[in-house]
Parts: C-alpha cells; sequence; structure tokens
C-alpha cells in the first residue's frame, strides 16, 4: 500500500480549506505545557473570560464558540463574513481580512485568541503582534502534519517538524506542515511564553465538510459488506471537534501554554475496534471484510483517501496512530466515544443542505470500485 506524503498533508488540510488567559500564562515551554492549578477544578464555574477567535464559522470554529458560550464566556468573531455568515448571530462580529485588514481589532483587549485560520507565518505574525499588548493567551490551532514523518512509535511532540528552504514561499496547499510549524514559531515570537501550540490530528464529527470519516458511519450505516483495510490491528487517531473545541476553551481558562499533540482516543485503539464500534451504535447492520493492505495496493485502492481515517503504519508512517497525547491529557483533553460521534455525524449530515451533504458523503472509495475489491479478495487463490 502506497500513500504519498501530499495526499496524507492535503487530506488533514481539506476541511481547514474550506476557508483559505490569562495574564497568569508563566515560562516559554518549546515542548511542554503548564496548567495552573486550577485546571483540577473542573467542576467550578470558570471566570468569565473575553475571546477572540480569528474566524470561527467554518467546522472546528464553531465548536470553540459554542463550548465558550456554554462556559458563560463572551465572544467576539474576526472573519471576512463569507463563510456561513448567519452562525450565531447574538455573538459580536468584526470583518476584516488577515491579509493585511486588521484594523476592526486595533485598540481592542481581549483575555484570549484563538487561531484555527493562520496558515501562513507572515499573516500569523501580523495578528500575533498586534494583540500582544492587548491580549493574554495566543491559542494556535496548528496540526500534526508538522512532522514530516511519523516513523517513530509513540513519538511525543520532541518529533522533528517540517522544514522549507525559502520561508516566504506561502504555497501552503504544496507546504502545509512546514508553514504550520512557521507559524507556530510567528506566535511564540510575538508572544513569548502567553502561547499554546495545538497540533491536532483529524478532527472528526458533526460539521465536518471534508467527509472522511464520515465516509465510516455512512457506509456501515448503509449495511452489508463493507470494504475495511489490512488485518484490523492498524491503530488510529482522531479527535472529535466538539472535544477539541471544548478543551480550547478549558485551555483558556486554566491559562495553560505550550506545544501539544491534540488527539485521542487515551489508550491506543486499532482500526478494528474503531469500525466495530461504529457498526455496534449503528446496529450492526455490516459485515466488515478485512482487505490485506498489498492486496489493496494491487486494486489501486489508496489509504486515507479511498479508505479514510487509515494509513499502513510503515516506513514513514511507522509510527502512525501511536503518537503522544499525554501532555493535553493532562491539561483536560478528553474523548467520547467513537459510537456516539458516529451517531452524531449521521444525525449531523440530516440537517444540512442537500449539496454539503453529498459533498460529505463523496469522500472514500466508490460503492461499484469497493464491490469490485471485495469481489476480487473472494476470488483470489
Ligand atoms: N480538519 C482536520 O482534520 C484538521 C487536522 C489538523 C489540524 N487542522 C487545523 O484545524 C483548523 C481548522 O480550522 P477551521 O477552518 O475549521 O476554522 P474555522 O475558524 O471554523 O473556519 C475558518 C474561518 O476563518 C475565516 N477566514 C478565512 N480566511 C480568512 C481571512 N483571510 N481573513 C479573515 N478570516 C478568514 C473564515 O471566515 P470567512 O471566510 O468569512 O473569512 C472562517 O470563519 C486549521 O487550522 C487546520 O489547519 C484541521
Amino acid at each position: 500500500m502506497t500513500i504519498d506524503r501530499r495526499t496524507f498533508i492535503l487530506g488533514s488540510l481539506a476541511a481547514g480549506a474550506a476557508a483559505g488567559a490569562g495574564a497568569a500564562c508563566s515560562g516559554s515551554q518549546e515542548h511542554g505545557s503548564t496548567t495552573a492549578p486550577a485546571a483540577k477544578a473542573t467542576a467550578a464555574p470558570p471566570a468569565k473570560k473575553s475571546i477572540l477567535i480569528l474566524g470561527g464559522t467554518g467546522f472546528l470554529g464553531p465548536h470553540v464558540v459554542t463550548s465558550a458560550l456554554a462556559r458563560s464566556h463572551t465572544v467576539t468573531l474576526f472573519n471576512r463574513g463569507k463563510t456561513h455568515p448567519g452562525l450565531f448571530p447574538d455573538v459580536e462580529k468584526l470583518h476584516g481580512d488577515r491579509d493585511g485588514h486588521l484594523e476592526a481589532l486595533a485598540n481592542r483587549k481581549w483575555d484570549a485568541v484563538v487561531d484555527p485560520s493562520g496558515y501562513v507565518p507572515r499573516i500569523v505574525k501580523m495578528s500575533a503582534e498586534l494583540l500582544a499588548p492587548n491580549v493574554g493567551h495566543y491559542v494556535f490551532i496548528s496540526t500534526i502534519s508538522v512532522y514530516p514523518k511519523i516513523d517513530v512509535v509513540n513519538a511525543d511532540e520532541s518529533l522533528p517538524v517540517a522544514t522549507i528552504a525559502d520561508p516566504t514561499n506561502e504555497d501552503f496547499k504544496t507546504n502545509y506542515g512546514a508553514l504550520k510549524a512557521l507559524c507556530e514559531k510567528a506566535a511564540e515570537a510575538a508572544m513569548p511564553g502567553r502561547v499554546a501550540n495545538i497540533r491536532s490530528g483529524l478532527i472528526i464529527g458533526p460539521g465536518d465538510p471534508s467527509g472522511r470519516f464520515t465516509h465510516w458511519p455512512t457506509r456501515i450505516a448503509q449495511g452489508g459488506e463493507v470494504l475495511a483495510p489490512g488485518d484490523g490491528q492498524t491503530p488510529v487517531q482522531y479527535i472529535d471537534g466538539r472535544d477539541l473545541g471544548a478543551w480550547i476553551v478549558r485551555l483558556i481558562e486554566d491559562g495553560t501554554v505550550g506545544t501539544m499533540n491534540a488527539l485521542g482516543p487515551e489508550k491506543r485503539v486499532t482500526m478494528k475496534q474503531v469500525l466495530d464500534a461504529v457498526n455496534h451504535a449503528l446496529g450492526d447492520k455490516a459485515q466488515l471484510t478485512w482487505v490485506d493492505e498489498d492486496f489493496l495496493d494491487k486494486q489501486g485502492v489508496e489509504g486515507w483517501s479511498e479508505l479514510p481515517m487509515w494509513l499502513p503504519n510503515k516506513g514513514d508512517y511507522a509510527g502512525f496512530g501511536t503518537q503522544q497525547n499525554a501532555k493535553a491529557v493532562k491539561a483536560g483533553l478528553v474523548f467520547r466515544p467513537i459510537g456516539d460521534t458516529a451517531r452524531d455525524t449521521l444525525a449531523w449530515l440530516e440537517t444540512v443542505p442537500e449539496d454539503q451533504r453529498a459533498k460529505a458523503r463523496s469522500t472514500g472509495i466508490k460503492p461499484d470500485k469497493e464491490a469490485k475489491v471485495l469481489a476480487a479478495w473472494k476470488a483470489r487463490t
């Protein structure tokens, strides 16, 4: 089974591409995180924070907004007013373009800023420098694609990050990981010791426009024989966008800074455990047929894009599905069961316009190709 790096990176970017602390923070932690003692007191009502979100209307942003409002924080959105402009009618909205038109942010103060829409270091530098005197805490949403290779099992945040020969190259479709790594640095340089860099893994669940995880609940809910990748033992990782959104708010409440991998679940799971749990949550209507990765390769089936969430864990991806999340867990990241994500993803799909539903459902192996591969698998000698 082959997967080129570009496919994997673009896969990670797909959802983001839909859109082109407190003063108590202390210490600069290049690869660590600090959590204020208040983090332990989850039941206590949080001190009310004012939170600026650079974006907020795509996929992850709305989960942050919803979680922040549920915790009684005050939210301001800054965006161009193009993506889902009707969302959050009662939330303050400031309009402008991150690329040079930040006037609406001048002379305003917030406790924290969340930046899910930064892909280019020059642009992140612009907002972080402008906001530095008026904002306590910068939460930058990064990605595990900063790691050019996940070739070590159990790797933590010290795994080397991608570099780029020409740092003025802003082509984020081909240099996604390297540019995100530079964005992290740009934020930290502007606000030393006040930045949380969140290296997210595959974000899944309601609202996902990429349709990657969505392939599995939609296909499994149809029932019948379902093509499943490999021997089932490949470890996989992901994060429900709602868990990530709630945790980002928790980081703001606690004033947590540092660089953290954000992916789950807490204990390692295999692809088989995940698909069995999804099948079970949706009524056990599907029979999963596990097809050997070499066979899939010969049939021209691609991991990650046609069989989402899964890659053969070898070579540059020998550590795929095993990245450490201990820092994030210590800082309060919790994970809902994958069955809940599957059920809620299907329920969400029913509520979106048909074109969006069709787009989300178009990811993953096409039905005729799946049938052909399954037939060939059975006919093999
Ligand atoms: N999806 C995954 O599996 C995955 C995995 C790892 C990491 N990530 C990271 O997670 C984040 C996902 O973010 P999201 O897109 O869901 O965030 P979001 O905040 O929900 O949506 C993007 C927002 O940015 C605004 N925006 C885009 N370009 C802008 C500009 N030039 N000026 C001002 N506002 C602008 C958009 O609104 P307007 O269009 O109205 O301006 C929109 O509100 C990304 O950082 C991505 O790298 C994703």
